[in-house]
């Protein structure tokens, strides 16, 4: 059965309401395109635009002990971008995000990475917030369209009550440092896909590496599935200490806890989260 097509404008204003209803809120593109398909589609080449901050156009210099080849070829025309992730570009992440021997590099090898197909629709690469000296590390799921615009994470209506969650302990934007798992907007604010998040898991692997906080915070059932190794809900992980475990063998005492969105739509869960912040507080006081 074929759908109708809306004709009247009352009907084309009812299919945009609903396509926003659903979180689909941007026409990234004039066709449809299915970004599941194997091939990557042709691309007509735009002219020649001014490159995003957070892109680089040149061929990235290999880090020392990177495998040259492997970078890939810049300018980062549209059709060179992975329609699908595949093990070649997670391969890549990781390798791009074990030789970053710095905060400022692993932003680099990020910014260069073109694997990630969420990075054609994103405005920025949203890297961090906060103090990378913390002992804190908060990490929530992906940037929403705030986060997009200003190239931060959790500066939107989450990030406001975030902020006020860690007021109430004593902390601030200061003396936490803030990251997310997927650090390009997924569009729409849909959920990352499996492969999204494993392209992306050794970066921040990598940025917990070398901040190397005394505590981590998971925002959410995302962030502790994908740091904690585990499959079990955040209502379930949430308020019992759990490890994050480096890949040079550190463990990191780790709190699950409800993302502040979350929160915001079930504000009768606020007190376990409270709950939650009080046990970071009174595990900072120990170490
Ligand atoms: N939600 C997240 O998980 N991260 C952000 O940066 C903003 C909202």
């Amino acid at each position: 059965m074929t759908a109708a097509s809306p004709n009247s404008p009352t009907e084309i204003a009812d299919i945009l309401a609903f396509y926003a209803s659903a979180g689909v809120d941007e026409a990234l593109e004039d066709a449809p395109v299915n970004r599941f398909a194997e091939a990557p589609r042709p691309v007509e080449r735009a002219p020649a635009a001014a490159p995003r901050e957070d892109k680089v156009p040149e061929r990235p210099a290999a880090a020392p002990g990177l495998d040259a080849s492997r970078v890939p070829d810049a300018p980062p025309a549209r059709s060179s971008v992975a329609a699908v992730p595949d093990e070649a570009q997670a391969a890549l992440a990781r390798q791009l995000a074990t030789t970053a021997t710095t905060l400022d590099e692993l932003r680099q090898h990020m910014a260069a990475f073109d694997g990630c197909n969420l990075k054609t629709t994103a405005k920025n690469l949203v890297f961090a917030d906060g103090n990378p000296e913390a002992a804190v590390m908060l990490v929530g799921e992906a940037p929403g369209r705030d986060e997009d615009i200003e190239g931060l994470p959790f500066v939107g209506r989450s990030g406001r009550l975030l902020d006020r969650m860690l007021a109430a302990i004593g902390l601030g934007r200061t003396s936490v440092y803030i990251a997310n798992v997927i650090p390009w907007r997924p569009p729409g604010n849909r959920t990352p896909t499996p492969h999204e998040t494993e392209i992306c898991r050794p970066f921040i692997e990598r940025q917990i590496e070398l901040v190397n906080p005394k505590v981590l915070v998971n925002l959410g059932g995302p962030s502790a599935k994908t740091l904690l190794n585990t499959s079990e809900g955040i209502l379930r992980l949430r308020g019992d200490w759990r490890v994050h475990t480096t890949a040079s063998g550190i463990a990191i005492p780790a709190m699950p806890t409800l993302h502040p969105a979350y929160l915001l739509r079930t504000p009768a869960h606020k007190k376990l989260a409270w709950r939650d912040f009080l046990e970071v507080k009174a595990k900072l006081r120990t170490l």
